[in-house]
């Protein structure tokens, strides 16, 4: 039988409206930006897919909690509800609020990692990368090989490779590994499970080294879907009892809240190591606020706590990642090259196989968000050559294989016609691709240049 049609679990009660422009209009606001879609206006974007980040609709509960923050500087309610809720939820017992994941992942990074460490991660993430580098941490790569080929259709691409990991050991011994850090649903690979019994395996074989896991659980609940949909034994859990076995293998976990926890801002770190909490109060002061707020006002503590308590539906998740896959599907039968499986979070063009006339080194991906806004309006962000950076060792560009483009959802804010609009758009570039032009960098900076940095046409 055909699947029955699922709409969202909820209704619309207050609107944003959003500016139709023109096609020159945009072209002008393209070059004006640079070429970059992080330097666009957001009131010149018809539909913005740059980031899930932070661009969540919440809900009237998360609203009417807004009116109930309690702005004391010390032990507001707000945070022992979302302490309950952390408790509740991911399952462990200190939490430390930040004002956002990188806060989070900053104190993490300097509390954890000696300088000279490796830093094992199923793939790069951006921020998470640069603050372990610069607590003097050395990236390392542990995702499968799969990971890293696009048209890949291995169902949990987010896997770690056990055998990197002991090549790891075997060479430079567990004394040179700090931790390892993994991520649900990888960002980098395209929003790419990995399966409980990868990361139960993962976790048997840190047990052994005494290494612990620290999650980036900023896409936790997203891959928990997957989980459930995929993996054999998960087919009638809840995702929240699967959310709860998943954090289980781990001592603690960073987080953006921005993500899966359905706000607008915040983000925290949470542990069941006494000891690494305490250092974690102590630094967070230093950087963010009292322990207790961690730079987030009480109301924004308050639509996290109930964020979490609103993601872990299962109706919910279902209708945000069918919505993810609908936009996807309409883009892969069109015969367009994309990230398979089609990721938790976003779709991701295949820039050098839709653009095999632009060699990396003129930034495809860059070349493909610039051209598909000047189309539609529509705004996504380069995920390659420009987002890797360069190796601060060499001074070389890091050449990723997967040189990407994202298209990236916001939860509960846009209806499936809005993807109508986003996959027609892509079609039509497809069908005049060789029009697209290859770019260059006018202006670099040192470190995320990819937020800042400017091109021109070639
Ligand atoms: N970890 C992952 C996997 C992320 O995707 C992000 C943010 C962070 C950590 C950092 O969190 O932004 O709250 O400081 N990703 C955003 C994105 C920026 O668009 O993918 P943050």
């Amino acid at each position: 039988m055909k699947t029955r049609t699922m709409a969202e679990p909820y209704k619309i009660k207050m609107v944003e409206p959003i500016k139709m422009t023109t096609r020159e209009y945009r072209a002008a606001k393209m070059r004006e930006a640079g070429y970059n879609t992080f330097l666009l206006k957001s009131e010149d974007v018809y539909i913005d897919l740059l980031t899930d980040s932070g661009t969540n609709a919440m809900s009237d509960w998360q609203w009417s909690g807004m009116l109930l923050g309690d702005e004391a500087y010390a032990g507001a309610r707000n945070f022992y509800n979302l302490e309950k809720a952390v408790q509740e939820i991911y399952g462990f017992k200190f939490l430390v609020p930040t004002h956002q994941g990188r806060a989070a992942e900053h104190i993490t990074s300097q509390l954890r990692i000696k300088r000279g460490q490796y830093v094992p991660m199923n793939m790069y993430f951006t921020t998470t990368r640069e603050h372990a580098e610069r607590a003097g941490g050395i990236f390392y790569d542990c995702i499968i090989d799969e990971a890293h080929d696009a048209a890949n259709p291995f169902p949990f691409k987010g896997n770690v490779d056990i055998a990197k990991l002991q090549k790891l050991v075997d060479q430079k011994g567990a004394d040179a590994i700090a931790y390892l850090s993994v991520a649900p649903c990888v960002n980098m690979a395209g929003g790419q499970p990995f399966s409980m019994a990868n990361l139960r395996a993962v976790a048997a074989w840190a047990k052994k080294y005494n290494l612990p896991i620290i999650f980036d659980a900023t896409r936790a609940i997203e891959n928990c879907y997957f989980v459930q949909q995929r993996e054999p034994g998960y087919a009638n859990k809840p995702v929240r009892e699967i959310l709860r076995e998943m954090m289980s293998y781990g001592e603690g976990m960073t987080i953006s809240s921005k993500k899966d926890n359905l706000v607008n801002i915040g983000g925290f770190l949470a542990t069941n190591n006494e000891s690494f909490f305490t250092k974690a109060k102590e630094m967070v002061v230093v950087f963010e606020g009292l322990h207790t707020y961690g730079g987030l006002a009480g109301r924004d503590m308050e639509a996290i706590a109930r964020g979490i308590y609103e993601m872990v539906d299962d109706a919910y998740i279902a209708s945000r990642i069918r919505q993810v896959e609908y936009l996807g599907n309409r883009i892969k039968d069109a015969g367009i090259p994309l990230v398979v499986p089609i990721g938790g979070h976003a779709v991701f063009l295949d820039a050098k196989k839709f653009l095999p006339h632009i060699p990396q080194e003129q930034f495809p991906a860059q070349a493909l968000a610039s051209a598909l806004y000047v189309d539609s309006g529509v705004r996504g962000m380069e995920r390659g050559i420009v987002s890797a950076g360069r190796d601060h060792a060499t001074g070389e560009h890091h050449k990723p294989k997967l040189e990407l483009v994202r298209l990236t959802i916001p939860r509960r804010v846009y209806t499936n016609l809005h993807m109508d609009v986003v996959a027609e758009s892509c079609i039509a570039l497809y069908e005049e691709r060789e029009k697209i032009k290859g770019l260059r960098m006018t202006y670099e900076p040192e470190s995320l240049r990819f937020f800042q940095a400017r091109f021109e046409e070639l």
